[in-house]
């Protein structure tokens, strides 16, 4: 490793010399001196007698002793360990394309920053909102392109635990942070090269560690340390080093919000990067996290101090706001089905016949809007969607429509040209015969303006989908009458919106976008190559489209809410959105990805983004009923504790009726338990997230940190589901307390961090229940959600905790707890001892559970498991099970409900 500036003079200088001749211009007395004749013959001596030999020698011990630049700023090392190495630029590259302010490792080819990196900004006083920043080396690392000459910095002290920092290009932006008094972190500013440093009480959680901050035309990078030990998020769990993330909406792109959980010791802080345009982030070796983006306005980071991930969480939501549209029926089975040569009648009778449940259905097919489309016309797909919509009802299920963005383009046919002569004519005959033209609610022409176009002709551009040619419209603030005449249909009960980032297949010559861009690499192609092409244009917004392309997805969600408000939506690519439910879609169906499923869906969830929707045994084409069939039933076992599922079967079947004798049973039994627990998730679900990593159930059990093998449910469900092929055996590391095995009561033994190994077979499904608690379930189950609700009675499992205390023969103190959510300000809530479970309301509005008319809720008790008794008291192998009745409907006279149970 040598430093780079040995071997490159002649750049060197050139850049020097402009940068400094640069400074001179700035400096007006400098001007003066220099304009003034006899002063320079004057100074024409002195250079050559005097500041010659100097400059030569200073310029000799500069390059071989590595002095400063002549700034007098910081000199940098370049004897850096090779993990923790920032890329200066690309970084691999041949040597004479490294920037000369950077090292070069001969050996690697490797282009690095300094450290501190010479790529800074200059503050020449104590920062404040409007202290202008400027940079200290002329030219960025990027194609050599000049640096941004002024930056600002804004820091807003949103709350106690939430600060905001934003660099922005302060050439035409202003932005002014807010200060506050109490707060939970302070942060210092050094000068004169910026470098900033957060601390909270667990210590440093943001620093940018002297290392790169640069700036100009579409693109900006810096790079910042939040901890040296582990960070969890952006889909991973743990985040693993040196792996890159794209913030760029596509097939395989992040469902949640880009939030990085980072921990010391046993504090957690986050760090979310709000910047919407194409950003690529890199978890590197040496820890840094490196942000680059092709953004042209700047960088915005929220820090939250925590120090508990659920407070993290909450942060976020105050941003992103949060789901209101949870529907009980949401939480049920949603199908939706592709395959070829079966029709939805035969579907549904076939599903009823096995005793399927399922709550919604997506009819004939997704929808995919035509550019003649018109409520009044019938040339267009609206009969089949309304007939698909009439079988679902009438099958008394819910109709929730697959949505893409796109428009199939149609080209007006020939024989509109007589049409054509005829409209023409009403033209003529005036506004009145106008207005009743059939034509005019064709989305084509009539919403031209707002597609997206090709950047020179201004032509309307066309995606390919599989063939198909599409138009793309920008769904930001469209006039809602463009809603109405592309929705023709008739009513629907909720909507998923797919292929939103948005998908197009169209050959787009990507390896011309680096000709355009300073930066663009293989994530960023590979991100670009499925979405419409990056540089196109709207008519009356100049900026580019990939600027806006990150958005896409949300506006589109967004004028579906703003149509309708009340009714369900989910969605792919949501932008800094918590008010809708993620559908998660393309995943491949193999082992990997049911992991990495349970893994986003768990830290989507601790991100804010609690409705979460995943497809079981993934929803691509590539899926394999014959080899793949295990690892279905696995995913089907594991789906009874996503948050949310769908069953999408594209080309081959994967929904249970498609499974034969005995894995048809598992399959199914996966899902009627799926339903029968959904009291507890739809109580869970008012509060917090479902499916949640260790690190955020046990913030203080530093064992199981890192474990992303097994799963919270709610605050008292455990599971640790099959994650290979085969698999017997799976290990179990026990948080703190009591943990019981869900259905049989077995209790686990060991301390807090012990691996317990538990043998599992092909229908088994690992989960545990905490001592001190009490789930609310159903066992009998109806065809959907709503009825099972509705119909089925309670049932409880009573997971005690016991407590003795050291002297002998004293009896245990046990208790455990829970509660069961009806609606808003009504909750049942349970409470147990070893012989008693006493049932109070909390709240008085009976009608869910007791008016015949308009209730919705079980009413009664029929049985109960407790778990933790003297073992004598145990009428089963590890439990005792009491079979009863309890009307919870004498709440409404008596204060409490008490049932013993050792009777
Ligand atoms: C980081 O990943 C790249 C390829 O993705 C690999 O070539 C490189 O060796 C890795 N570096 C380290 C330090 O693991
Ligand atoms: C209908 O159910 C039978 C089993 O009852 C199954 O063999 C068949 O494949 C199913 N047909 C469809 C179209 O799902
Ligand atoms: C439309 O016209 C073109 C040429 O005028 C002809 O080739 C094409 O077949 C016509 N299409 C229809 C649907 O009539
Ligand atoms: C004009 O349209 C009407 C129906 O709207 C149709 O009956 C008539 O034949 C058309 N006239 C011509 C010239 O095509
Ligand atoms: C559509 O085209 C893409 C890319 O060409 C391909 O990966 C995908 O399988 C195709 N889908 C269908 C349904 O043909
Ligand atoms: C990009 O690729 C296409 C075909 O793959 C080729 O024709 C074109 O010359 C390439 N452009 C550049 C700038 O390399
Ligand atoms: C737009 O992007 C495409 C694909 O990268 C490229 O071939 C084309 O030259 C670009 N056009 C303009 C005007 O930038
Ligand atoms: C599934 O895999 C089996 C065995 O590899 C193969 O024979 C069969 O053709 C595959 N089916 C599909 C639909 O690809």
């Amino acid at each position: 490793m040598i430093p780079h500036i040995n071997d490159s003079k002649d750049e060197l200088v050139d850049s020097e010399v402009f940068y400094s001749y640069e400074k001179l211009n700035n400096i007006k007395w400098y001007d003066r001196i220099l304009l003034n004749r006899p002063l320079k013959v004057t100074i024409v001596f002195l250079l050559i007698g005097v500041a010659a030999p100097v400059l030569l020698y200073h310029f000799y011990f500069f390059t071989a002793l590595n002095l400063p630049p002549s700034d007098g700023f910081s000199i940098g090392s370049c004897l850096i360990p090779r993990e923790t190495r920032l890329a200066c630029g690309v970084g691999q590259m041949p040597q004479d394309q490294c920037h000369p302010h950077c090292c070069y490792d001969r050996n690697l080819q490797m282009c690095f920053h300094r450290i501190p990196s010479r790529f800074s900004y200059i503050i020449d006083q104590q920062w404040s909102e409007d202290v202008v920043l400027h940079p200290r080396i002329a030219t960025v690392p990027f194609s050599n392109q000049n640096s941004l000459s002024q930056l600002r910095l804004s820091i807003d002290e949103q709350s106690a635990t939430h600060l905001v920092l934003t660099f922005y290009n302060s050439q035409n932006n202003s932005i002014s942070g807010k200060r506050i008094g109490s707060k939970n972190y302070s942060y210092e500013i050094g000068i004169p090269e910026i470098n900033i440093a957060v601390n909270a009480s667990q210590g440093t959680i943001f620093d940018t560690a002297r290392g790169p901050l640069i700036a100009s035309d579409n693109i900006w990078e810096i790079a910042f340390k939040l901890t040296n030990e582990s960070m969890y998020g952006l889909g991973e769990l743990p985040l693993k080093k040196n792996t890159t993330k794209v913030i760029y909406s596509h097939s395989g792109g992040l469902s949640s919000v880009p939030l990085i959980f980072a921990r010391i010791n046993t504090s957690f802080h986050g760090l979310m990067i709000d910047v919407n345009e194409p950003t690529e982030i890199l978890i590197h070796p040496g820890d840094q996290i490196v942000v680059r983006s092709i953004t042209n306005f700047g960088l915005k980071f929220h820090l939250f101090v925590g120090p508990e991930p659920k407070g993290i969480m909450e942060d976020v939501m105050k941003i992103i706001g949060r789901n209101k549209q949870l529907k009980y029926w949401m939480l049920g089975i949603h199908v939706c089905s592709e395959v070829p040569d079966i029709d939805l009648d035969n579907f549904i009778s076939n599903a009823t016949r096995n005793q399927m449940p399922f709550d919604s259905h997506c009819g004939h097919g997704p929808i995919v809007f035509n550019s003649n489309q018109c409520k009044t016309s019938n040339v267009s797909n609206i009969g089949e969607v309304n007939s698909g919509a009439n079988i679902v009802r009438e099958a008394g299920k819910k109709f929730v429509p697959y949505v893409s963005p796109y428009i199939r383009y149609i080209k007006a046919e020939n024989d509109t040209l007589e049409e054509e002569v005829n409209k023409t004519e009403r033209v003529i005959y005036g506004p009145t015969l106008h207005t009743v033209n059939t034509e005019s609610c064709e989305i084509l022409p009539t919403y031209e303006d707002v597609m997206y176009r090709l950047p020179n002709t201004m032509e309307i551009y066309k995606g390919d989908i599989n063939g198909t040619e599409v138009v793309y419209p920008d769904y930001k603030g469209v006039a809602s009458e463009f809603l109405n005449d592309l929705w023709a249909y008739d009513h629907y009960d909720g909507v998923v919106l797919e292929n939103n980032w948005p998908l197009d297949y169209s050959e787009k010559h990507l390896n011309e976008t680096a000709l355009y861009l300073p930066y663009f690499s293989e994530n960023l192609e590979t991100a670009f190559a499925n979405t419409p092409q990056w540089n196109l244009t709207l008519l009356n917004d100049s900026n580019l489209y990939l600027f806006n392309h990150n958005t896409y997805g949300d506006n589109f969600a967004q004028a579906f809410a703003k149509k309708d408000n009340t009714t369900p939506i989910w969605s792919t690519s949501l932008w800094m959105n918590g008010g809708l439910a993620i559908n998660r879609q393309n995943i491949d169906a193999s082992w990997t990805n049911l992991h990495r499923e349970l893994v986003s869906a768990a830290l989507g969830g601790i991100s804010g983004h609690w409705l979460w929707s995943s497809p079981i045994c993934g929803d691509t084409e590539n899926f394999n009923q014959t080899t793949q069939t295990n690892l279905c039933i696995k995913w089907y076992l594991a789906a009874t504790y996503f948050p949310m599922i769908k069953i999408h079967s594209k080309t081959h079947m994967r929904y249970p009726t498609a499974f034969n004798g005995t894995q048809r049973s598992i399959v199914l039994s996966a899902l009627n338990r799926r339903l029968g627990l959904l009291p507890y998730f739809y109580t869970t679900l008012q509060e917090g997230p479902l499916l949640r990593p260790m690190f955020y159930q046990f913030p203080l059990s530093e064992s199981l940190y890192d474990i992303n093998t097994q799963f919270s449910v709610g605050d008292i469900l455990l599971i640790v589901p099959n994650l290979t092929p085969s698999q017997s055996h799976a290990h179990l590391w026990l948080p703190g307390g009591t943990w019981y095995e869900l259905w049989s009561g077995l209790r686990m033994e060991g301390n807090e961090g012990d691996p317990v190994t538990m043998t599992t077979a092909e229908a088994d499904f690992l989960t545990f229940i905490k001592g001190g608690s009490i789930l609310v379930y159903q066992k009998e189950i109806e065809q959907t959600a709503e009825n099972t609700q509705f119909f089925s009675p309670f049932s409880l499992v009573i997971a005690l905790e016991c407590t003795r205390s050291n002297e002998e023969q004293s009896t245990p103190q046990c208790h455990a707890t829970g509660k069961q959510f009806i609606k808003t300000n009504m909750s049942l809530i349970f409470s147990a001892n070893d012989t008693n479970l006493v049932i109070t309301a909390d709240g008085n509005d009976f009608d869910p559970i007791c008016d015949i008319a308009t209730g919705y809720w079980a009413y009664d008790i029929r049985d109960i498991n407790i778990y933790g008794l003297d073992e004598e008291l145990n009428n089963y192998d590890n439990h005792r099970e009491v079979s009863t009745f309890v009307d919870l409907c004498h709440l409404e006279i008596d204060p409490e409900i008490v049932v013993n149970l050792l009777s």
